[in-house]
């Protein structure tokens, strides 16, 4: 059988960049969604991953768009034929307590980290259920789980998008798809870089690992739950989050 091919939603970002790495290190096709070619420097990241003799593609997308991930279906069929691995990654937070919270950074965090998953997952669950074969992860967040201060918008959208996993995961158990979600903890990243540095010790403070995740620490379960053999584990949500937050 020829490759594996895996599409990663926000493949450059900080946890998408590793998830990338790790998949096409482990044999697959991997091609990501860019927004901004220019802005995220996407031929910067497309040779460094190539020169790790890693194969990678990009596709421009807005995937808060369901018409411009049409498009990008479209290009991503005829580039490589289906999809057997799709990681809904993409996501942006726009922090603010919620009495101080513009409609437009409600509405641009919904459709980034939630609608967005729909957008792109309605693009390729016909060709998995023809196949009889697909692995869809969804990158939440403890903050999902949690909640956390300023993230009304972030928050609802993550706890949403295990939502969608789960009742993904009942209508997709019969036909070799599985739908799962890994819920980061505060990972080393951009995104959390963002956060002013006070509030940031603060956080990291009440991590029991003492630390913040690295990237490759999800990116192993990304490509755990993505193996073939892991076609039992369904509608799951695993955190990765150094004992941040846990449950039974
Ligand atoms: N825990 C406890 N108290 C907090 C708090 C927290 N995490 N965040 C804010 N507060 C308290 C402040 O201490 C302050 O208290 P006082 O009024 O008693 O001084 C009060 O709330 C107001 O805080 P600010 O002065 O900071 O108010 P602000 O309006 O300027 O900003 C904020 C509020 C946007 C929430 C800002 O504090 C912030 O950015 N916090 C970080 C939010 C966060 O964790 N974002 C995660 C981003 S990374 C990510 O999302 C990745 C992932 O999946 C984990």
């Amino acid at each position: 059988m020829s490759k594996r091919v895996a599409l990663v939603t926000g493949g450059s970002g900080g946890i998408g960049t590793e998830v990338c790495r790790q998949l096409a290190a482990a044999g697959y096709l991997v091609v990501t969604t860019c927004l901004d070619p220019e802005r995220e420097d996407i031929a910067g990241w497309q040779s460094a991953l190539e020169a790790d003799g890693l194969a990678v593609d990009w596709i421009q997308c807005d995937v808060a768009d369901f018409e411009s991930c049409q498009g990008m279906a479209e290009t991503m069929l005829a580039r490589h034929g289906r999809v057997d691995v799709l990681v809904n990654a993409a996501g942006i937070t726009r922090d603010a307590f919620i009495h101080k919270m513009a409609k437009h950074n409600w509405d641009s965090v919904i459709s980034t980290n939630l609608t967005s998953a729909f957008n792109v997952t309605r693009q390729f669950i016909d060709g998995m259920r023809e196949q009889g074969y697909g692995r869809i992860i969804n990158i939440s967040s403890v903050n999902g789980q949690s909640g956390q201060f300023g993230q009304t918008n972030y928050s609802a959208a993550k706890a949403g998008l295990h939502g969608f996993s789960m009742a993904l995961a009942k209508e997709g158990a019969r036909k070799g798809i599985t739908a799962n979600t890994v819920s980061p903890g505060y990972v080393d990243t951009a995104m959390t870089a963002a956060i002013p540095a006070e509030v940031r010790e603060q956080i990291v403070a009440q991590v029991p690992a003492g630390r913040m995740g690295r990237p490759d620490e999800i990116a192993r379960v990304v490509v755990f739950l993505a193996a073939e053999e892991s076609a039992y584990i369904n509608g799951a949500n695993v955190p990765v989050n150094g004992a941040l937050f846990t449950s039974f």
